[in-house]
């Protein structure tokens, strides 16, 4: 079944393609079979008009926490009201998670990824950490690889109150990785004063390694610390956060294959100094924009947000913003297209609109994508496909 696509104004290919005015595309069941002008266009068994509105490829959010129960207002409103942002408060949502029985939890994560995807994200990665017990932490991840994409074992998010550090971190590393491994394809470590320290990351990375587990940190939110540069020497596909970034941490990351993944929703709900995009765009990092959402620093999944923010406050073009939340995001998933549409896997890629890729759009209720960041916090989204299915709007 093959479906024509046309009245596309925009069509940001997110490739050497570029932007294609008057644009159409041809899907062919889960996948792009052709992109180009609209004028060009063969025939196919379908044929959907959009209305002369600008399409994206879906937002590869590439960052979220979404299995969670319980909300942490107070939290936030304190913290709006001058007190810092400190990890402890993990501590609250694990207590409301444990206790939230695993039909809550997964009626929760459904709602939140309709959200997502209401906001134009088709590809999300989850997080499990806030089980951080043997049994939550298999629940999370067993209820997370039911619903989103890739899910990331992160025990090394906190240690429990009460818990020897070390004793939770040989759990962590044991029988906890063991049971969660056949359901997570990545392993994630809090690497900041108040977590986890570069030892025990070190630790944490090296177990995820040795299961097969690809590899993730949260590293240099919240001041200078070692998790850019763990990340880096361990080949990371990622390092999230990125607040606080020396000379030396920017060059590391322009001359590796980790991506640089800004969480702009969680800065300005942290009150952190955004994290320097244009600086290791310049460089020649790859950065990727994630939505972080989580009840703590980010209870937002609007990817059409942190574009906004990207453009307007951490001075990328919406070229490059629009590429972060797609291509960027997708190569922190190691789902970037390699060639022919495909990703290192031989998948179809996700994160850009070339034939082989995976038709994941997203139809802007706009002629021009530029509005994403010319009229913030307008409603932004008209329609969205994940694998050619029409999953909102
Ligand atoms: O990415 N940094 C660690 N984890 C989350 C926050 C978790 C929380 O406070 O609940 C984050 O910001």
């Amino acid at each position: 079944m093959t479906t024509l696509l046309t009245g596309i104004s925009q069509l940001h290919t997110v490739s050497e393609a570029g932007v294609i005015e008057d644009a159409a595309v041809v899907i062919d069941g889960s996948t792009i079979a052709w992109v180009g002008r609209a004028a060009d266009a063969g025939a196919a068994d379908e044929r959907v008009d959009l209305g002369g509105r600008a399409v994206l490829p879906g937002w590869v959010d590439s960052h979220t926490h979404m299995v969670f129960d319980g909300n942490r207002a107070e939290e936030f409103e304190a913290r709006m009201a001058g007190q810092d942002y400190a990890a402890g408060g993990i501590a609250l949502t694990m207590e409301a998670t444990r206790s939230a029985g695993r039909e809550r939890l997964t009626q929760l994560v459904r709602e939140r990824r309709a959200d997502a995807r209401a906001g134009g994200t088709t590809t999300l990665e989850t997080k499990t950490g806030y089980g951080l017990n043997v049994e939550s932490e298999v629940e999370a991840a067993q209820i997370a690889a039911t619903l989103v994409d890739d899910v990331t074992f992160l025990g090394a998010h906190l240690v429990p109150p009460g818990e020897d550090a070390e004793t939770y971190l040989d759990l962590v590393v044991g029988d906890m990785l063991d049971a969660v491994a056949e359901h997570v394809q990545w392993i994630d470590v809090f690497c900041e004063r108040g977590a986890f320290s570069e030892e025990q990351s070190r630790r944490v990375l090296e177990a995820g390694q040795a299961k097969g587990l690809g590899l993730r940190v949260h590293g240099n939110q919240l001041g200078d610390g070692p998790g850019v540069q763990l990340a880096v020497e361990y080949g990371a596909a990622s390092v999230d956060h990125v607040n606080y970034l020396t000379d030396e941490d920017v060059e590391a990351l322009a001359s590796s294959e980790t991506v640089a993944t800004g969480l702009p929703a969680c800065d300005l709900s942290t009150r952190q100094p955004l994290a320097p995009l244009r600086r290791l765009i310049d460089a020649g990092a790859t950065v990727a924009l994630a939505s972080n959402l989580n009840p703590g620093t980010s209870y937002t999944s609007s990817m059409n947000f942190c574009v906004s923010t990207a453009v307007l406050q951490q001075k990328l073009t919406l070229e490059e913003a629009v590429r972060a939340a797609t291509f960027g995001g997708a190569k922190a998933l190691r789902r970037h297209d390699v060639g022919q549409g495909l990703d290192p896997q031989g998948r179809p890629a996700k994160g850009t609109l070339v034939p082989g890729a995976a038709a994941d759009l997203h139809v802007l209720d706009t002629a021009h994508a530029i509005d994403l960041a010319y009229r913030p916090g307008m409603p932004a989204t008209w329609r969205t496909y994940v694998g050619g299915e029409v999953v909102f709007g």
